[in-house]
């Protein structure tokens, strides 16, 4: 892909599944990567399996919650790599989703949670990432939204909000500093198939998922990589403010 070689992008969230995958893939492509992961051991990992496969690398622990700790890692990006041409902002609290139930008797502590690490903390990054894209004359952010968003389903409301209110994130930054070379955009995975999601799925509900897909298979991590890769591309540089499906045509817009 074109314009991602020597680039600098942090990937909050990027300690393991999809995060891990697009750090990777941006490091393939030649990009200097800041792995963000509330996991410092994950953070360290990743960044040091691609160190160690060539790539320039580092690790950091950072909880999307804490608005200094958001701006702690994009500072550490410039600081050690002299500037931030992009960011992946990915982290979701995924632990809570059990407990995410319906309007009727969804708890009020997981709804707040949800909202302070995938929509609070989505901001925050953006915030603290935008002074250092405007630097460097522009930047491309990608958000992690989800099919979720899309499907109305009967649980999970909580985190549908939020994926809801990262779309008017997109749109808002596109259109505020889309002139200035910003662009922000947003992945909406379907089921991906992470290493949880393995080890949680039966084969009977991998089945039900690749019924209601139009595709061979279910998702991978790199997947989403790719598509996150692109959008952080200059062969992406025409595409502003848009939520990108990549669900194996499970939704349909
Ligand atoms: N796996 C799927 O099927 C799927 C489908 C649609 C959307 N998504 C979205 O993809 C993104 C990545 O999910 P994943 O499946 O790779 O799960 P994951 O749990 O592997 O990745 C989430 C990462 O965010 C980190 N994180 C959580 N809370 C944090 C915080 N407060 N501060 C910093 N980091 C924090 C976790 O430590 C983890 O490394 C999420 O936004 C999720 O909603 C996943």
């Amino acid at each position: 892909m074109r314009g991602l070689r020597d680039r600098v992008f942090v990937v909050a969230g990027g300690g393991s599944g999809i995060g891990a995958a697009t750090a990777q893939r941006l490091a393939e492509e030649g990009a200097r990567v800041v792995i963000g992961d509330y996991s410092a051991g994950n953070a360290g990992q990743v960044a040091a399996q691609l160190e160690a496969a060539g790539a320039r690398a580092l690790g950091l622990r950072f909880d999307m919650v804490n608005e200094d700790s958001v701006r702690a890692l994009m500072a550490a990006a410039v600081e050690h790599f002299g500037g931030l041409d992009g960011v992946h902002v990915n982290a979701a609290d995924v632990a809570i989703l059990q407990s995410d139930t319906d309007a009727e008797t969804l708890p009020m502590e997981v709804f707040d949670r949800t909202m302070a690490v995938n929509l609070r903390g989505h901001l925050l990054c953006t915030r603290h990432a935008l002074p250092e894209l405007l630097k460097r004359g522009g930047g491309s952010l990608v958000y992690t939204s989800s099919a979720s968003a899309f499907m109305g389903e009967p649980q999970r409301l909580a985190y549908a909000i939020s994926k809801n209110g990262l779309h008017g994130i997109v749109r808002h930054v596109a259109t505020r500093w889309g002139k200035q070379g910003v662009r922000a955009n947003a992945v909406a995975p379907g089921l991906v198939m992470t290493e949880p999601a393995r080890a949680m799925l039966t084969a009977e509900q991998r089945e039900a998922v690749l019924g209601i897909s139009r595709s061979t298979r279910l998702g991978e991590p790199r997947d989403i990589a790719a598509a996150v890769a692109f959008l952080m591309s200059d062969d992406g540089e025409w595409i502003n403010g848009q939520v990108m499906s990549v669900d194996g045509g499970v939704t349909m817009r």
